[in-house]
């Protein structure tokens, strides 16, 4: 249990590692990370975590929002799946910022037979408007626990953005426009742990052992 919460902790460290930023250095750099599980935001400088904080409100809970939202809006039961192909394909961090639609199928739980509605990107929104609020909320918090010093290296840096979660359409913009900094996802956002473990193993060389 005690290397779970290890790894838990300095995951935010890898994804900034992965995601080339140079947290070895005195500056300060801040990193949001959204999975599946978790958004971890954390402000690094001399490869130490400074400020940070985990919250369980990413991927995987936005499916359950899109989900329990046509469940309610439209009595319309679908599957996990279905809520993330909607995520993924006409979500939007903000209202307005898309247009799209798609059709989707469920069981109507009225008279429990199959039926088919659209969903707009606005909608999807909608749902996950309080998930993203408690992200930015925490990601404010994590800001306002910062050093002035390493805040005005974030303001000229930028926030990175990794994790599945960060491509959710408008999210970066969302961002940025409530935290006032500019806000960038790095390239690659779904590999950055894996690439970030990677190098860290091998600058780690014969320390590896005790790392693991
Ligand atoms: N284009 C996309 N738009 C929105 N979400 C996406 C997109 N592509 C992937 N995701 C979501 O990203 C999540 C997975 O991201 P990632 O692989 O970074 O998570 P993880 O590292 O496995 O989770 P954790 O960091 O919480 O342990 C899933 O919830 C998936 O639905
Ligand atoms: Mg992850």
């Amino acid at each position: 249990m005690e290397e779970n919460k290890f790894f838990l902790e300095e995951e935010p460290k890898v994804a900034a590692i992965g995601a080339g930023m140079e947290i070895f250095e005195p500056s300060g750099n801040m990193v949001i990370d959204i999975g599946g599980g978790t958004a971890d935001i954390a402000v690094l400088s001399m490869g130490e975590i400074v400020t940070s904080q985990s919250v369980k409100v990413a991927g995987t809970q936005w499916d359950q929002d899109i989900l329990q939202y046509i469940k309610r809006k439209y009595k319309l039961l679908i599957g996990e799946r279905t809520a993330e192909t909607l995520k993924m394909t006409i979500g939007t961090a903000v209202t307005g910022f898309r247009a799209e639609t798609m059709e989707i199928r469920g069981r109507d739980l009225v008279s429990g037979l199959p039926k088919t509605i659209t969903i707009s990107s606005d909608e999807i929104e909608e749902a996950l408007h309080e998930s993203l609020e408690s992200i930015v909320h925490s990601a404010r918090q994590v800001l306002e626990k910062t050093p002035p010093e390493l805040s005005a290296d974030i303001i000229d840096r930028g926030i990175i953005m990794t994790g599945g979660g960060s491509l959710l359409h408008g999210l970066t913009d969302l961002m940025a426009e409530q935290l006032k900094v500019p806000v960038l996802i790095t390239e690659r956002p779904l590999d950055v742990v894996a690439l970030g473990t990677g190098v860290l193993l091998e600058s780690l060389g014969n320390k590896k052992r005790s790392w693991l």
